[in-house]
C-alpha cells in the first residue's frame, strides 16, 4: 500500500511520532502547517478554544497529492480532548480523496477516544487502527505500541 504519514504539531511530540512511524513503514511523510501563530500562552488558549469550538484555520499548501495513496496515516495532538484545528482543516480540504486512514494523537493524559470518534465522524471512514501515545509514553518505550499499530495497517 502507497502510504502517506501526515501530522501536525505545534511542540514537536506528534512530530517525533510521525517520524517514527514514517521510518518504520519507510514511506512519505508531510507536515501540516498552520498559518495562525500558536505559539507562548495566548497562542495555547487561542488553540484550545479553537479546537474546542471545532473552527477551521487555514494551513499551507500540502506538496503531496493524498489521492494518490492508498494509505493516509493522520497524526494530532489532543487539544481540549479533540483533534487540532489544522488537522480537522486538512481533512476538510482533502474530503472524498481518502481511501484508507488510520489516526495516531498524543496527549498529556486522556482524550483520545473522543478525538478518534470525532476523526472519524469527520472524514467518514472508519481507520485501519488507531494509536495514541501520552506524556508517560513519549518518555518512556513504546514499541510494542508501534508495532502493534503498523501490523494493523499494513
Ligand atoms: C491547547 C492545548 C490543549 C490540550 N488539551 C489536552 C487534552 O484535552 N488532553 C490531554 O491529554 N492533553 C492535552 N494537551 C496536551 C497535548 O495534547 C500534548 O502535549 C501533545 O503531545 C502535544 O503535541 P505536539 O507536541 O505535537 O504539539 C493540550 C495541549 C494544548 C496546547
Amino acid at each position: 500500500m502507497k502510504t502517506l504519514v501526515v501530522y501536525y504539531s505545534r511542540s514537536g511530540n506528534t512530530k517525533k511520532i510521525a517520524e517514527e512511524i514514517s521510518n518504520k513503514m519507510n514511506c512519505d511523510i508531510e507536515e501540516i502547517i498552520d498559518n495562525k501563530n500558536r505559539k507562548g500562552i495566548i497562542g495555547w488558549l487561542k488553540s484550545g478554544r479553537d479546537a474546542r469550538s471545532k473552527k477551521l484555520t487555514t494551513i499551507k499548501e500540502m506538496r503531496k497529492d493524498i489521492g494518490k495513496y492508498d494509505l493516509v496515516v493522520i497524526g494530532t495532538p489532543i487539544w481540549a480532548a479533540l483533534m487540532a484545528p489544522a488537522v480537522r482543516t486538512f481533512i476538510n480540504e482533502n474530503k472524498g480523496e481518502f481511501k484508507n486512514v488510520a489516526f495516531f494523537c498524543t496527549c498529556g493524559s486522556s482524550g483520545d477516544v473522543k478525538t478518534f470518534e470525532d476523526m472519524e465522524d469527520f472524514i467518514g471512514i472508519t481507520p485501519l487502527a488507531k494509536l495514541t501515545l501520552t506524556r508517560k509514553e513519549l518518555i518512556g518505550d513504546r514499541e510494542d505500541k508501534l508495532k502493534v499499530f503498523i501490523k494493523g495497517i499494513k
